[in-house]
């Protein structure tokens, strides 16, 4: 069976990291791409480094934007630590970024390749910039896809879900490139929650790579210790790796999606048209609402455990 040829644009931060696993052990994960957002370009940067170190993966990584088309510091450290991989790491890093030029690198990959499949997990800055680089960037690729946005309800605000919010100005420029931009939203990832069992599971297989993903998940779930029910945390990001690699676990419905730029309570906001089937023309995105979500949980727990491609 053919692997879906990837590139993952990723801020590393926790659930990017197990996304670059994911996408490793399901794909062909052809580049990483790091961007400003959870955390600082360096260190996002050096934290795909580390992920690709600890799991031997060949993948190149190519830094990209350090700043949000309008810039600002807003970021999510206090989600995803200062380091933006929860508790220090101690990892003698000898991994380099290939390149400090992702657009560059994107915009050219994709006059050679026909195939890409582009996921972005972070703020859409660089991709937002590889499309005004050259207009016809995204109409190369294979698909677009994001984790980003929310039909209803934020998590930065209200309205805002983080990768919006970070830089909406380059989402409002992605939406309106004229290509179907398949949407992994909070509306969907919520529903991918990491609980003390997988936790529990990884601690078991004890590999290089399990041992790395249940300390993050550790980690990412003290935000939710006080709950009841042991959850660690949404892990958004691989779910927008697996609607590439297995769109029959996702359920994704056309719709045309605006991006509120100026709103006082509502700037970040993905305004989802759901009032009526949209009619095709006026069709810019496949917005995902249901997931297989017991068997995503899963294929992320193996990849974890195992980010080799499976065979
Ligand atoms: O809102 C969730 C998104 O914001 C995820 O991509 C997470 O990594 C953060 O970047
Ligand atoms: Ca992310």
């Amino acid at each position: 069976m053919t692997r879906a040829a990837i590139v993952l644009d990723c801020d590393p931060g926790l659930d990017d990291a197990v996304a670059i696993l994911v996408a490793s052990r399901y794909a062909d994960l052809v580049a990483i791409t790091t961007v400003n957002g959870n955390v600082s370009l360096d260190k996002t940067t050096r934290n795909a480094l580390v992920v690709a170190q600890v799991a031997g993966l060949d993948a190149p990584v190519h830094a990209g934007s350090a700043q949000p088309l309008v810039p600002h510091s807003l970021d999510a450290s206090h989600i995803h630590g200062e380091n933006g991989l929860g508790a220090d790491i101690d990892i003698a890093l000898t991994r380099r970024v290939v390149s400090d030029d992702a657009v560059g690198f994107l915009v050219e990959l994709v006059k050679e390749r026909d195939d890409i499949h582009l996921v972005a997990v972070g703020p859409l800055t660089n991709v937002a910039l590889a499309i005004r680089r050259d207009p016809r960037f995204a109409s190369r690729l294979r698909s677009l896809t994001i984790m980003g946005g929310a039909a209803c309800g934020g998590n930065v605000t209200p309205t805002a879900e983080f990768n919006i919010f970070i830089d909406p100005e380059a989402a409002a420029i992605v939406f309106d490139c004229g290509v179907i931009v398949r949407t992994i939203p909070l509306d969907l990832t919520k529903h991918v929650i990491a609980h003390a069992a997988h936790v529990d599971q990884l601690r078991a297989a004890d590999t290089s790579t399990s041992r790395f993903v249940a300390d993050l998940l550790v980690y990412y779930g003290r935000i939710g210790a006080t709950v009841k029910v042991p959850t660690l945390g949404a892990l958004h990001d691989p779910c927008a790796v697996l609607a590439v690699t297995n769109p029959e676990l996702f359920g994704l419905v056309p719709r045309h999606v605006d991006i509120e730029l100026d709103g006082q309570h509502t700037r970040g906001m993905t305004v989802v048209d759901a009032r009526r089937n949209v009619e095709p023309a006026d069709q810019n995105a496949l917005v995902g609402y249901s997931v297989d979500a017991s068997r995503v949980l899963r294929m992320i727990v193996d990849a974890s455990i195992d980010p080799r491609p499976a065979t």
